[in-house]
Parts: structure tokens; C-alpha cells; sequence
């Protein structure tokens, strides 16, 4: 394996799943450059997602293809907003938006925090449909009053456990080194380093 496509067009994400796979040889292409229609994602569960990206794109570009999918997923909220984590205010709502309707819910059950986790599945899929996936967890806590800058996404309300900063007043590389996109990530290079044929 030399190229492998990730199906996504954000540049961050192509630029961490490069840094972790350049010491591989991998060279790393993002959707951008290619003239392709956007994969649906109707699933349930971040799985059925991740999948659904996968199989799409490996089919119409005849690559491999690294498809992740991530979100939030609130103790108090019953999991959610989980799978519907980028739209959770509705169709093409902002990262403040969203994070409003989270503290909204949590308000209207008069809590100030609740118990949380960033959840990320990824799955890497070959032409011949042979797939490896992996998963990272991020635990911690959310709460209603937003701090920080940085990261994106409901980073404002999120508190890994150990800590009392919220992940938008972390580094970049501190928030790769312990965020859920970075362990499933190191977990899937982990695999794809004990495979001799891949
Ligand atoms: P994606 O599957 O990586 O595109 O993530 C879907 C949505 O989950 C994003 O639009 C964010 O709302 C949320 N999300 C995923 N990862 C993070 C993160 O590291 N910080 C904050 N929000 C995130």
C-alpha cells in the first residue's frame, strides 16, 4: 500500500492522519482531489457511517480509503447528540448553535455538567472490500458555561476527566495526543504496522 485516500475534505483531519502515516511511506489524498459526489451518511451508529463512506468511495475510486466518523456522545442527553453531533441544531447549523441546544437540554434538567465522551470509529478499506477498522474514546465531562478558543466542534464544553481545562484551552498537539480521532488513529497504524501484506 503506498497512497490511501481519506474521505474527508477537512484539512486538519488529512494532515494528522498524514503526520501518522508518513514514517509508513503512506502518501496521504484527501477527497479534494478527486472529482467525486459526496457519500451519503444515514446511519444510526457511527459504524453503519463508517462503512457506508468506506465502501462508497473505495468503490469509486479504486484506492483504499480511510473513512472515520466522530461526535459527542452526553450521559444526561441519553447519548445523544452521538451520530447527529454536526447537525444537532439542524441542516448546516454552527458549532455554536450546537452547543447552545446541548446547554438548552441541560439547563431545561437544571444540570451544569454532565458525564460525556468524543467517540471515533474509523475503518480503512482496500479495493478487494478487505477492511480494518478501529476505535478512540476521549471520556470527560460537559458543562453549560463555554471557555477557550481553540479546536472547534462542542471543544468549548468539553473537559477531559484529570483535567479542569475545557479542550478548547488545549495546544493542537495536546489535544492529538490524548483526543479520540488520535487513538483510534495510532490503534489503526498499530494494526495496519503488524500487517505484512497491506
Ligand atoms: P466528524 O465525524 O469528525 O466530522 O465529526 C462530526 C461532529 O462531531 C463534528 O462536526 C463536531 O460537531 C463533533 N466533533 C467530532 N470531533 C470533535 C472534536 O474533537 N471536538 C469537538 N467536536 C468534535
Amino acid at each position: 500500500m503506498k497512497r490511501i485516500v481519506v474521505a474527508s475534505k477537512n484539512r486538519n483531519k488529512i494532515r494528522e492522519i498524514s503526520l501518522a502515516l508518513d514514517s509508513m511511506g503512506i502518501e496521504v489524498l484527501s477527497l479534494e482531489q478527486f472529482d467525486v459526489p459526496e457519500a451519503p451518511e444515514t446511519g444510526d451508529t457511527f459504524i453503519e457511517n463508517v462503512y457506508q463512506k468506506s465502501y462508497f468511495y473505495v468503490k469509486l475510486i479504486g484506492l483504499p480509503v480511510l473513512s472515520d466518523d466522530s461526535g459527542l456522545v452526553i450521559d444526561a442527553l441519553e447519548g445523544a447528540p452521538g451520530v447527529y453531533s454536526s447537525h444537532f441544531a439542524g441542516v448546516g447549523a454552527s458549532d455554536k448553535d450546537n452547543i447552545k441546544r446541548v446547554i438548552t437540554l441541560l439547563n431545561n434538567k437544571k444540570l451544569k455538567e454532565s458525564g460525556a465522551a468524543f467517540k471515533c470509529f474509523m475503518m480503512l478499506t482496500f479495493p478487494d472490500l478487505k477492511g480494518y477498522w478501529s476505535q478512540g474514546e476521549l471520556k470527560g465531562k460537559v458543562i453549560t458555561k463555554p471557555r477557550g478558543a481553540g479546536g472547534f466542534g462542542y471543544d468549548p464544553i468539553f473537559i477531559p476527566v484529570g483535567d479542569l481545562r475545557t479542550l478548547a484551552e488545549y495546544t493542537i498537539d495536546e489535544k492529538n495526543r490524548i483526543s479520540h480521532r488520535g487513538r483510534a488513529l495510532r490503534k489503526l497504524v498499530g494494526i495496519l504496522k503488524g500487517e505484512a501484506d497491506v
